[in-house]
């Protein structure tokens, strides 16, 4: 079965023809960082803008990279939340038009499930149900992936996002938009004990997560030393700030793994690139016998190869939107129900 998958939630436009949820056949994506890199951030007016200007063309050229016509097409699956609501908008209607012209169904696909698919494509053996840790520049959350449709979160962040967080710090160190890979870099050369960053526990909820005190913590830190008129060691504060990241992240993870007898761990998301969390994770998999899932680097950002592997087992399991979908800026990534 082949479908086309559709992007738009952010900043990066993408369009893909996935086989069978897992095997990739075409994957555009034109990402517009470097515009917004200029503003210190996404604008949402001109993504959408942008998402306008490229769709079209990347779904002709997906469709022609995957040595397909367009009626060998069986389903349309589009990310219709959560998202910049412009943005989604963009990718929900030419979806929708692509659906309805070819008459085929129309899927719609929740972004942050698409993010845990991408790991169906690099892991062809992956099953429900396991758990993942979803870390992107907007949401943080441990989920029981139960089915390929059935979720349930067992933390999530009570403020900021984890690639919030290193975006955030990327800007005090004076580093562009989106930071976090370039931390990511920064932080090999750092040492990162000469720092000392907290990592905050809830009360009460030992799943959850908290990144403010963190950034607020790095902010205050550049600022005093900036007053001081002291130079900041930016690789061992690169540093430190992944170990800290990664130090919230990782143990919670293991701990709700082992709490629900899952002995599979996915992460996803584009914070999952990050390397420390990912040789942190490897480790501690490894000391727990567990088995440990990730998508390469080019699946954990935002592409629509996920979305269209979502989508099919969205498909499979049912889902389908009339020409009435709408667009979301926020929802569960537990929600089932019909789309309204
Ligand atoms: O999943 P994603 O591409 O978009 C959202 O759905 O939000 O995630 C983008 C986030 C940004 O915050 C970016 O800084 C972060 O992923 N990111 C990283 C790395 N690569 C991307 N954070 C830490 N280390 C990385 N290597
Ligand atoms: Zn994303």
């Amino acid at each position: 079965m082949l479908i086309l998958g559709v992007e738009s939630s952010c900043d990066e436009t993408a369009v893909s023809v996935v086989r069978d949820g897992r095997e990739v056949l075409a994957d555009e994506i034109l990402s517009q960082v470097d515009i917004h890199a200029v503003y210190g951030g996404v604008v949402p007016e001109i993504a959408s803008r942008c998402h306008i200007e490229a769709v079209a063309g990347l779904a002709t050229a997906a469709i022609q990279k995957a040595g397909i016509t367009k009626s060998d097409i069986d389903a349309v699956a589009v990310t219709y939340a959560p998202g910049l609501i412009g943005a989604l908008l963009v990718g929900v209607n030419f979806a929708k038009a692509a659906a309805f012209s070819l008459g085929k169904p129309l899927v719609p696909v929740h972004h942050l499930r698409g993010h845990i698919a991408a790991n169906y494509i690099a892991s062809p053996e992956l099953e429900p149900p396991f758990l993942c840790l979803v870390i992107s520049g907007g949401h943080s959350l441990i989920v029981d992936v139960r089915g390929y449709t059935d979720m349930r979160i067992i933390g999530s962040t009570r403020d900021d996002a984890a690639g919030e967080c290193f975006d955030k710090s990327a800007r005090v160190l004076g580093l562009g938009y989106p930071g976090g890979a370039q931390i990511d870099e920064l932080a090999k050369s750092g040492d990162e004990k000469k720092y000392s960053l907290p990592r905050a526990k809830i009360e009460g909820s030992e799943f959850d997560m908290s990144f403010s005190g963190l950034k607020t913590a790095v902010i205050n830190l550049a600022h005093n030393a900036k007053q001081k008129g002291e130079e900041l060691d930016r690789p061992s504060l690169a540093a430190a700030i992944s170990a800290a990241v990664s130090d919230t992240l990782v143990p919670r993870t293991m701990l709700a793994a082992r709490r629900l007898g899952r002995k599979k761990i996915a992460i996803a998301g584009g914070v999952a690139a990050n390397s420390r969390i990912r040789a942190d994770f490897k480790r501690a998999a490894e000391k727990e016998g567990a088995e440990l899932y990730f998508p390469p680097l080019k699946l954990c950002g935002d592409n629509a190869s996920m979305i269209a592997a979502q989508g099919y087992y969205e498909y499979l399991a049912g889902r389908r939107a009339g020409m009435e979908l709408n667009a979301y800026a926020t929802l569960p990534i537990s929600e089932n129900g019909e789309v309204k």
